[in-house]
């Protein structure tokens, strides 16, 4: 069976802003250079603010400057000019940003509330030296809905007293008691600062010590809460870890539990591991600051540190974030759990809609074998399968073949790019990523390709997988394929979606 959806995909040959190989379409990139951890997200006025942590005049990591660009919507996102720029205390390090909206710093002066940025100075003088007090937290405001920066002439708010690694600052207002909370990644734990007016900091506790997994550095932390349905709240720590993910380099976990005020204290054992995402590439993801309706949005960065960061095969920029996701708070026989999800919103993107029949897949089920297939929105609903594997592939006419599964003797899902194209820049690439997963009476799979990434997304996001890949060539077909038994379509569908870019 073919559907054939080539001609809703007509793209201006005209046009070559976003157009280069391996560019996503619909994902969020910098116009050139590089581009790491996404800083300062913050809600305000209509706008959804994501600052970058940005190299622009390289495509390797570098000297580290704020970039800036906003969205009213998650989905199209317009450039701004570089908001910080490294000083004398150092390179601009991750950070974020907060409201003012009591005025507790005095920094306001018209109307326009404070916007707060509290990041991490890289001081590089220092470590040269060999000084292990090169990171402190600085902080700058912004009175005109964050489009000009002024840094505080006090700067270091907080000095460093001798940790190498002492960083990314997320912080948030906690109204029960009136503070300013600062979760900071110090060494393989998380420090808690708290503060009255985001100048004056102190030390409320630590946390992670008996978690750390390995050799890997904490960074990126953000503690948040959620209301779960009895309507008890619960917090959740998201904690970026440089090295020893579940597969491979660089990854985020999560811890569940409760926080007082001043300390956060896990509901599982410390041997509990918890990841957020079981792709090689979603790194340093935090959530938005005052989201409307008290949501939480995430977004992270689709990237290996640890593994090949530097090295990925694109030209004028490099590295991209995942899409914008919704984080919900699931209640599980295992406890409470995060699930995620794309926002709705990127549905304004479908330019057509393919529903597949329901029907049964006794070996391989062709979709469509003649399209360009790079900017994808699928669905497939499989269930009452006796396959020991099943799943959907795509591929090009050199053999390419990404790979989307579960195996049920092993009860993994998996992506699969170990043939998906370009591997030769890093030993570390071509590999199979797998998630361990049991629940499967149905088998709900949602996923996002986009040129270079794919986003996987199992059972109403109880699962997340992000995987970068590079095909020599577009891939040009996909199948759904069932190996040693017949599975069951329910449903499936394939939107092609259009790109957020166009030059101005
Ligand atoms: C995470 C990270 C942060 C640091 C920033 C430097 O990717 O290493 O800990 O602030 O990147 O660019």
């Amino acid at each position: 069976m073919l559907f054939c959806f080539a001609c809703q995909q007509k793209k201006d040959s005209t046009n070559t802003y976003y157009q280069e190989q391996h560019r996503p379409q619909f994902h969020f990139t910098p116009e050139k250079g590089w581009m790491n951890d996404p800083n300062g997200l913050v809600y305000y006025d209509g706008e959804y603010h994501m600052f970058y942590q940005h190299y622009p005049d390289s495509t390797v990591w570098g000297p580290m400057h704020w970039g800036h660009a906003i969205s009213k919507d998650l989905v199209g996102w317009e450039h701004l000019p570089i908001a910080l720029y490294p000083d004398s205390l150092g390179y601009i390090f991750s950070g974020s940003i907060v409201v003012d909206e009591n005025n507790t710093t005095g920094f306001q002066t018209g109307k326009e509330k404070p916007l707060v940025a509290i990041f991490t100075y890289h001081d590089m003088v220092k470590e040269k030296l060999g000084r292990n007090d090169r990171e402190s937290q600085g902080i700058a405001y912004s009175l005109d809905k964050g489009r000009t920066w002024t840094k505080y002439e006090k700067n270091p708010v907080i000095p460093n007293k001798g940790d190498t690694d002492f960083r990314d600052p997320k912080v948030f207002w906690h109204e029960a008691s009136k503070h300013w909370i600062m979760p900071l990644a110090v060494g393989k734990k998380l420090e808690i600062f708290t503060s009255p007016n985001l100048k004056e900091w102190e030390k409320a506790s630590e946390f992670g010590l008996k978690e750390s997994v390995n050799d890997g550095v904490w960074e990126c932390p953000d503690l948040i809460s959620f209301k779960t349905e009895a309507g008890v709240e619960k917090w959740v720590l998201i904690q970026n870890i440089g090295r020893g993910a579940i597969n491979g380099g660089s990854g985020t976990q999560y811890f569940v539990g409760n926080f007082d005020g001043k300390t956060f204290t896990n509901d599982n054992s410390p041997e509990t591991k918890l990841w957020l995402d079981y792709g090689a590439d979603n790194y340093a993801g935090v959530t938005w600051f005052n989201a409307p309706n008290n949501e939480r949005i995430y977004i992270g960065w689709m990237s290996n540190w640890d593994d090949y960061a530097n090295l990925v095969p694109t030209s004028t920029w490099r590295s991209g974030m995942t899409v914008p996701r919704k984080l919900t708070l699931i209640n599980t026989p295992d406890g409470y759990r995060l699930a995620q999800m794309p926002v709705k919103q990127l549905e304004t993107l479908r330019i057509s809609s393919t529903n597949i029949p329901k029907q049964t897949i006794t070996n391989t089920l062709s979709i469509d074998n003649k399209s360009v297939l790079n900017e994808l929105d699928l669905s497939f609903d499989l269930s009452a399968s006796t396959a020991t594997e099943l799943g959907f592939v795509l591929s090009n006419s050199k053999n390419e073949k990404l790979i989307v599964g579960y195996d049920k003797t092993s009860k993994q899902i998996f992506i699969d790019r170990t043939n998906a194209g370009k591997s030769d820049f890093s030993s570390k690439f071509a590999k199979k990523h797998k998630a361990p997963f049991n629940d499967v009476k149905e088998l709900t799979i949602k996923a996002l390709v986009d040129n270079a990434s794919i986003e996987v997304f199992v059972n109403g996001g109880k699962i997340a997988m992000t995987d970068l890949f590079f095909p020599t060539e577009d891939y040009t077909k996909i199948e759904l394929y069932s190996k040693g038994g017949n599975t069951e379509l329910v449903s499936g569908t394939i939107h092609p979606l259009k790109s957020i870019w166009v030059k101005k």
